[in-house]
């Protein structure tokens, strides 16, 4: 059954390789792209958007504009992998075509309401417009399909802090929300993207497919000698073909208040650790990052076909 997604995401390097997977995939269908500050300011991230729909001839994929800050922290300027442009600043052109006018908290509100319990989001980046989303309409958390994300670091050490990863930390406040929402979660954190790991083997494998191909492998390139996981394309290898990954279910919840370990994703598994609580999420913890791998190939190939 086809699965309608909107992606929300920052682009970003691995953000731009998980839309192109989900353009060159019939088991998705993309209601739309909502851009949130993360990686980079949101002008940019939301500009990237609209170029990486211009790249593969997608442009009936609308794009829209979400949040510029985190719910109440400054967006941190942090060192950026991804390049100053966000997609590796390896000399893209600026998008086209127009911003579009709705805010992304709107059109992921219209989207849910328009087709209640059949949305899935899947969220590539800080959680701000999918926590706003819930505080303009409450109402729309029960109608969420499901919530399918890049955040956190279950068992392991975070990324840009020690015991924090990036989507968390940039908008701890927007992941408590989300994940106290009740809506049903399937989580990608670190502890599994780390084992997506870019190699110059399957970035060569990449720039063979043609134009396309060689676009994110340049980019996978530039963003690699900084960090080497993929990260955001486990969120939609999931949607297409689940069987690639395996977890556990747990209740997550993430520090908001801690001056040492704010945006830390807190798991509870053990019954003592859930002392009565439902778990809330599945927490992905294993890939077969060589089947990821062929997919992303093999996706990509068809992008190339379709964008020609
Ligand atoms: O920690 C990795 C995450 O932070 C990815 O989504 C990457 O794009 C950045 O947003
Ligand atoms: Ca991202």
């Amino acid at each position: 059954m086809t699965e309608r997604i909107i992606i929300d995401c920052d682009p970003g390097v691995d953000d731009a390789a998980a839309i192109l997977l989900a353009f060159g995939s019939s088991e998705v269908e993309i209601l739309g792209i909502t851009a949130v500050a993360g990686n980079i300011p949101l002008e940019k991230t939301e500009a990237n958007a609209r170029l990486i729909c211009e790249l593969a001839n997608r442009t009936d994929i609308p794009v829209f504009q979400g949040c510029g800050r985190p719910l109440l922290y400054p967006a941190r300027a942090g060192v950026t992998v991804h390049g100053m442009d966000g997609l590796g600043d390896i000399g893209l052109p600026k998008p086209a075509s127009a911003p579009a006018a709705r805010t992304a908290v709107q059109f992921i509100i219209d989207q849910v309401h328009a087709a209640p319990g059949d949305v899935t989001l899947a969220v590539l980046g800080p959680m701000t417009n999918i926590a706003v989303a819930l505080s303009v309409d409450p109402g729309i958390a029960p109608l969420i399909k499901r919530i399918v994300f890049m955040g956190g670091a279950a068992f392991c050490p975070g990324n840009i802090k020690e015991r924090a990863e990036f989507n968390f930390y940039f908008d701890p406040h927007a992941a408590q929300a989300v994940m106290a929402s009740g809506i049903p979660m399937v989580m990608f954190g670190l502890d599994v993207t780390h084992k997506a790991i870019i190699t110059q083997e399957r970035t060569e494998r990449l720039k063979r497919l043609g134009r396309i191909g060689s676009t994110i492998a340049d980019m996978l390139n530039a963003y690699g000698a900084g960090d080497p996981c993929l990260h955001d394309p486990c969120v939609i290898a999931y949607l297409i073909e689940p069987e690639i990954f395996s977890g556990v279910e747990g209740f997550v919840e993430v520090d908001c208040v801690s001056s040492l370990a704010i945006g830390q994703s807190v798991v509870s598994l053990t019954e003592r650790e859930l002392a009565g609580r439902a778990p809330n999420c599945l927490v992905m913890t294993e890939v077969d990052h060589d089947r990821l791998f062929s997919l992303l190939e093999e996706r990509y190939q068809r992008v190339e076909l379709e964008a020609s």
